[in-house]
């Protein structure tokens, strides 16, 4: 058996090579975990830790946040693992730690995802990278700095019917892609998000209703769909055009609702329907369909995905096993379902152990993050977008 000043300095050596080809292979075991030091513990924490709980090649070692109530209830659901108010404080211990997982609001993830590579702890960061183009750029530089890894959480990438949707489409099943129709119809943000507090006046806000702790709408959520398509469609942006506002829920900065259209190289268009004041939908809730020249390809609900002639009625429906054990996705915050949220934690631990480069890096997530923002200034400016309006 590895010791652990063995385990450890192997585990930092792998993270560090994990974007080098050829690294040695070494499985995290039970009697082994991946140490995990978590900074921000709200809502999306707690379904982290609910999954994490099931993954025993982790083991949560320090969780840090300043809100008292939210580390609490973070802290019972990683027995054992120290707490700190502030980030910094848990990373000046950090050689307890093996990796870092970021999931603070949007605005801070540059700045505890740069301090944690800077203090040697490869990271898993949750979508959006960041708020704008130079903190991303910021993060990664950090992580090719540091020679850790950089790895953005978007889980989606692994929901099953998005994993067999993009390897039909890839395998030719629907021919030459000609367009691609999506939807989030979806209700509004989590009226106990974490409340931003204004140096200058004091007044506490929802971070999700200011553009400066949010970065958009659209980066918030949205972004899921146009990471995943984007990786699928694999091309080069060329425009972003987008429309929307705030038809129902009025009282805040960020956006309710848009309609955005991304034009790519390869002459495939996105069209993307967005709102916060949709939550009984039903089946239209997350709406994927990639059309081709010889198919239709559709993400149905119930785990199933059909294939669709595009004329006529020919339809083949193909149903998707998620593998995920049952106590994995039914986590503490009141979603019953989170397979995806399991895979990516299986994902980071061989991307840490195996010295894979991660599924999703800080590049990929700053082409998300970049459409996404293209499309937020479309509405704000009432113009059509093209790559070039942001910085590289
Ligand atoms: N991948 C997904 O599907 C998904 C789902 C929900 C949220 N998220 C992401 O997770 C992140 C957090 O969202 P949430 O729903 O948990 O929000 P939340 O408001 O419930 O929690 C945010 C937490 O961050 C803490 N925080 C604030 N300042 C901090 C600091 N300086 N250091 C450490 N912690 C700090 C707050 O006290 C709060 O506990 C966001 O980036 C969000 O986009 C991802």
């Amino acid at each position: 058996m590895i010791n652990q000043a063995d385990r450890r300095s192997f585990l930092k050596a792998m993270a560090g090579s994990a974007l080098a080809a050829g690294a040695a292979r070494m499985e995290a075991q039970p009697e082994n975990p991946i140490r995990l030091a978590m900074i921000g513990t709200g809502h999306r924490a707690w379904a982290h830790l609910g999954v994490l709980k099931t993954l025993p090649q982790f083991q949560v070692v320090a969780l840090a946040d300043p809100t008292a109530e939210n580390l609490a209830r973070a802290a019972e659901l990683a027995p054992g693992a120290k707490t700190y108010s502030d980030y910094h404080q848990l990373l000046s211990v950090a050689d307890d730690a093996d990796a870092a997982v970021v999931i603070t609001p949007n605005f801070l993830h540059a700045e505890a995802t740069v301090a944690a590579l800077e203090r040697g702890l490869p990271v898993l960061c949750e979508k959006p990278i960041a708020t704008n183009v130079e903190d991303a750029n910021r993060m990664i530089e950090a992580s090719r700095k540091a020679g850790k890894m950089l790895y953005i959480g978007f889980q989606l990438r692994l929901d099953p019917t998005i994993v067999k949707m993009r390897e039909l489409y890839r395998a030719g099943t629907i021919g030459k892609l000609e367009f691609v129709s999506t939807g989030l119809l979806r209700g509004d943000w989590n009226p106990a998000s974490w409340k931003y507090t204004d140096p200058k006046t004091g007044a506490k806000t929802n971070w999700r209703f200011l553009t400066f702790t949010e970065g958009g709408a659209l980066l918030e959520d949205g972004i899921h769909q146009l990471d995943f398509l984007n990786w699928m469609i694999d091309s080069k942006v060329l425009k972003v055009m987008a429309t929307g506002g705030n038809n129902v829920l009025k009282q805040r900065e960020t956006i309710d609702h848009a309609a955005v259209i991304v034009e790519y190289e390869n002459d495939v268009k996105l069209s993307f329907d967005f709102m916060l004041f949709a939550n009984n939908s039903g089946d239209d809730s997350l709406r994927v369909v990639l059309v081709g020249d010889q198919g239709i390809l559709k993400r149905e609900h119930d785990s199933k995905v059909s294939i669709r002639s595009r004329s006529g009625s020919s339809v083949r429906y193909i149903e998707v096993k998620d593998n995920a054990p049952k106590e994995a996705t039914a986590h503490a915050v009141g979603v019953s379902q989170d397979p995806e949220t399991y895979q990516q934690y299986v994902e980071f631990a061989r991307a840490l152990t195996q010295g894979a480069p991660p599924l999703i890096t800080g590049e990929q997530g700053k082409v998300a993050m970049k459409i996404s923002l293209l499309a937020e200034a479309s509405v704000r400016q009432q113009r059509i977008m093209s790559w070039d309006d942001l910085p590289a």
